[in-house]
């Protein structure tokens, strides 16, 4: 986990006041350092390249802002994507299209189409999908999700490459899916596989890697094809708690690229972090409106609640959080911290020890990069948040916060309702 430089009490980010920041933007607001994105990008990127020729396709889905997409194209970042509304939103960024991937799950044919019509690479999850695309488009390079029988992942609801999942190509209908494809006329390139999203050992990587090149050997043997990539999916955890362990990249990607170059002929490495890349570049700061002592619970009543970040009440998920304004102060107490929805399952931390908080200070959630603002909603008619950007002693809005005129702006009262 990320420590913050201390400014005589005050939190610090890329050199900026978080209570400055809470004062000039409002609160809630997601802040993210552009030097700890770009840093995260390089050390992944670095530790793979060293081994093989590398393609860090970041999974968008943890988070689409325009200005952090825009910092990962200038890194040379390619793009993981599972919609079209994730392609697009990376063309206007600035990504090539050949740069950015498409992996989706129950694609419908319109989705299909207007994925071509982009030139994106697609990663084909069902045989009915690759049939479907054929008869749209052929001569077009393609690559398989195949489901590896591994599961990984912080918790039940994003484990993904379990035997009998919903996600890609079974196991034991790969080889016949390869040489359809071969058969249909396209050119097929690689092979994909994700066990899920945020476990902290690496573990799966190497018994994914295992899968994925125990079948690059036999797809060449039984229908030909030589793929050029093999593509191990996302979900490197992040250390969220202060005892969490940090994944050792080095060994990681030593392993795997040693595994890949001893048992195939691949040339190309793909993985897909998200939360790796930009999940501790951004905290959420929040205001406390109030301070309740409810008897055997103290709570920190603060302006974000799971509209806001939702991680906690979806999957009970830690994120730690400081007192902004009160940084080198001793802690006093336990509270809960939860936001202003009407549901008891709204916090954002239980049970935390915290400075004497008081009415107007302001909170730091940590680690809130990813997942985070892409997973917000207007739910209790509270409008989507700001973002800002800092970097270098200076801040920016990077998303201006919705207003209540948003909350109505596709709504339509049909006019005998106005009579
Ligand atoms: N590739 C594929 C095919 C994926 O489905 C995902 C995540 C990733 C890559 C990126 O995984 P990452 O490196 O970010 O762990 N909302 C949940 C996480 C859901 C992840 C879904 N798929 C959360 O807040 O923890």
């Amino acid at each position: 986990m990320r420590d913050y430089e201390n400014d005589k009490g005050t939190m610090m980010i890329g050199g900026v006041s978080t209570v400055e920041i809470a004062d000039r933007f409002g609160t809630p607001v997601y802040v993210t350092d552009e030097q700890i994105l770009r840093q995260n990008y390089r050390a992944i990127h670095d530790a793979f390249a060293k081994h093989m020729d590398t393609e860090i396709h970041y999974a968008c889905k943890a988070n689409t802002n325009l200005a952090i997409l825009s910092i990962l194209n200038q890194e040379g970042s390619h793009i993981d994507a599972v919609s079209i509304g994730e392609v697009l939103t990376c063309l206007k960024a600035g990504f090539p299209a050949e740069r950015i991937m498409y992996t989706g799950v129950n694609v419908s044919d319109a989705e299909l189409k207007a994925l071509v019509a982009t030139g994106c690479r697609i990663n084909v999850d069902s045989q009915s999908e690759l049939e479907r695309l054929a008869k749209i488009k052929t001569d077009m390079p393609i690559s398989f999700r195949i489901t590896p029988g591994v599961a990984s992942g912080h918790s039940a609801k994003v484990m993904t490459g379990g035997k009998g999942a919903k996600f890609g190509i079974p196991y034991d209908k790969v080889i016949e899916t390869y040489a359809r494809a071969k058969e249909l006329g396209f050119d097929v390139k690689g092979i994909h596989a994700h066990t899920g999203s945020g476990g902290l050992t690496t573990e799966p990587f190497s018994q994914v890697v295992d899968v994925l090149c125990g079948l690059v050997n036999r797809i060449k043997n039984e229908t030909g094809i030589q793929l050029e990539f093999l593509d191990f999916g996302g979900g490197i955890g992040v250390p969220y708690k202060p005892q969490d362990p940090e994944c050792d990249l080095d060994e990681l990607a030593f392993e795997i690229c040693d595994t890949i170059k001893d048992e195939t002929e691949i040339r190309t490495v793909a993985l897909e972090p998200g939360r790796y890349i930009v999940c501790d570049s951004t905290i959420l700061l929040t205001r406390v409106n109030d301070v309740k002592d409810a008897g055997p619970k103290k709570y920190v009543g603060v302006d974000a609640g799971f509209n806001t970040l939702i991680r906690p009440a979806m999957y009970d998920s830690y994120h730690y959080v400081a007192l902004a304004n009160k940084f080198n102060k001793a802690c006093t107490a336990k509270y809960e911290v939860v936001g202003p929805i009407c549901e008891s399952g709204d916090y954002i931390a239980h049970e935390r020890v915290l400075p004497d908080p008081e009415e107007g200070d302001i909170v730091a959630v940590y680690c809130a990069g990813a997942y985070g603002f892409s997973m917000s909603s207007p739910y209790n008619s509270r409008p989507r948040c700001a973002e800002v950007l800092v970097n270098e002693g200076k801040a920016e809005l990077i998303r201006e916060p919705e207003e209540i005129e948003d909350l109505w702006r596709h709504q339509i009262i049909p006019e005998r309702l106005t009579r």
